[in-house]
């Protein structure tokens, strides 16, 4: 496969530094974009090509544009940090890379090449490297990689054109309010992913699946919603948009990869930062009755949940339709924080980088 050249077409900030400063104290999540965008496109018989990089803008579609019909559309999250030294490196740009290109296998698109992800995603830093938060804080620069079947027409196929886009966000805490614990609604009949479907990729279609769930959960006072298997009701999977860790003692279980979750790259992370951390983490299936009676009997000391996005979050409350309870008194659990702070310094440059994660730019 050929790797298109990105050609430079930069244009000066249409802020002011000033007003940049003043967005970087107080970024939000995905409310602010930087200067610029990658873009390349993908054209059937012919490849990737018209690699650029342009001012950040509206993108121009026909109404009948596929990905606005059929959603054939997937996208990635990963976060570029500012280290002590004001240099800045993105966390295992590669590995989403991977995750990107079986998305698109499982979306019925064209695989961009992991060195071609990784260059744009390099090449938008690079250029926008003035909003990548200073180092000290939690603030980071996302960047959110995404492609659209682009082929007009209203015909149900994989499309024969696509673009690729690469944005770029300052990012403060994804939750409000820093890191407090978040309640979780425990959804017994609502399910976000089947056996055999797209659970497992990073698909539009997955999260818009899961808004009325989340809304639901809303009414009854929760921040996110936990979702259980398809088939049984039974085992729990993840939340919307974060993988879940469970935490008894030492011992960390994460739910198995059974194909209708995502395969997180902050969970696949801590089973290894976990272990050297002297924790002694695994992956499991784990039923929402044990998740009770666990909580109840307090052998299930903490439950955190983790995501790109959303770092290392406790979980603080659990409701469903069989009652409330307090996870960890409803405080950050010990473990929890210690691995947040192990993660977020091998990010933020404070920690060696032993597993070789950080990606200098
Ligand atoms: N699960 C879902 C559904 C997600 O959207 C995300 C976020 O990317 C995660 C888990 C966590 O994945 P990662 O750690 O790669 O950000
Ligand atoms: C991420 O953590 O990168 C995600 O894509 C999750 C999303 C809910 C913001």
């Amino acid at each position: 496969m050929t790797t298109p050249t990105i050609e430079l077409k930069p244009s000066s900030s249409p802020l002011s530094a000033a007003e940049r400063e003043a967005i970087l104290a107080n970024p939000g999540f995905g409310r602010h974009f930087t200067d610029h965008m990658v873009t390349i496109r993908w054209t059937e018989g012919r490849g990737w090509h018209d690699a650029q990089l342009v001012p950040y803008g509206p993108l121009a579609l026909d109404p009948a544009t596929n990905v606005l019909h059929y959603a054939q559309e997937i996208f990635e999250g990963l976060k570029a940090y500012r280290r002590p030294d004001g240099s800045v490196a993105s966390f295992r740009p590669d590995a989403n890379a991977r995750r990107f290109q079986s998305s698109a296998r499982r979306l019925a698109m064209p695989e961009l090449p992991v060195e071609t992800f990784v260059e744009a995603c390099d090449v938008l830093v690079q250029h926008d490297k003035a909003w990548v938060p200073e180092h000290g804080g939690e603030a980071s620069l996302y960047l959110r990689p995404f492609m659209i079947a682009t082929e007009v027409g209203l015909g149900v196929r994989p499309a024969n054109e696509y673009l690729f886009v690469v944005i770029a966000s300052p990012a403060g805490p994804y939750f409000p309010g820093g890191v407090k614990p978040v309640s979780i609604w425990l959804s017994e009949n609502r399910v976000r992913a089947v056996p055999g479907g797209v659970g497992d990729a990073k698909t539009g279609g997955n999260y818009a699946a899961s808004l009325l769930a989340q809304a639901e959960a809303a009414t009854k006072g929760c921040d996110q919603v936990a979702y259980l298997d398809a088939v049984e009701h039974k085992w729990v999977e993840e939340l919307g948009g974060m993988n879940l860790y469970f935490v008894y003692g030492n011992k960390l279980i994460t739910p198995t990869l059974t194909g209708s979750l995502l395969a997180g790259i902050t969970r696949d992370s801590l089973l290894k930062l976990a272990a050297d951390l002297g924790l002694e983490p695994e992956e499991g299936r784990v039923s929402i009755d044990q998740w009770q009676a666990d909580s109840a009997n307090g052998t299930l000391t903490e439950v955190f949940a983790c995501g790109t996005a959303a770092v290392i979050t406790p979980v603080g409350t659990v409701k469903s339709e069989r009652g409330e309870w307090k996870q960890s008194g409803g405080e950050p659990g010990e473990i929890t924080m210690k691995l947040r702070d192990a993660l977020l310094a091998v990010q933020t440059g404070r920690a060696e980088d032993v597993h070789g994660w950080m990606h200098e730019l």
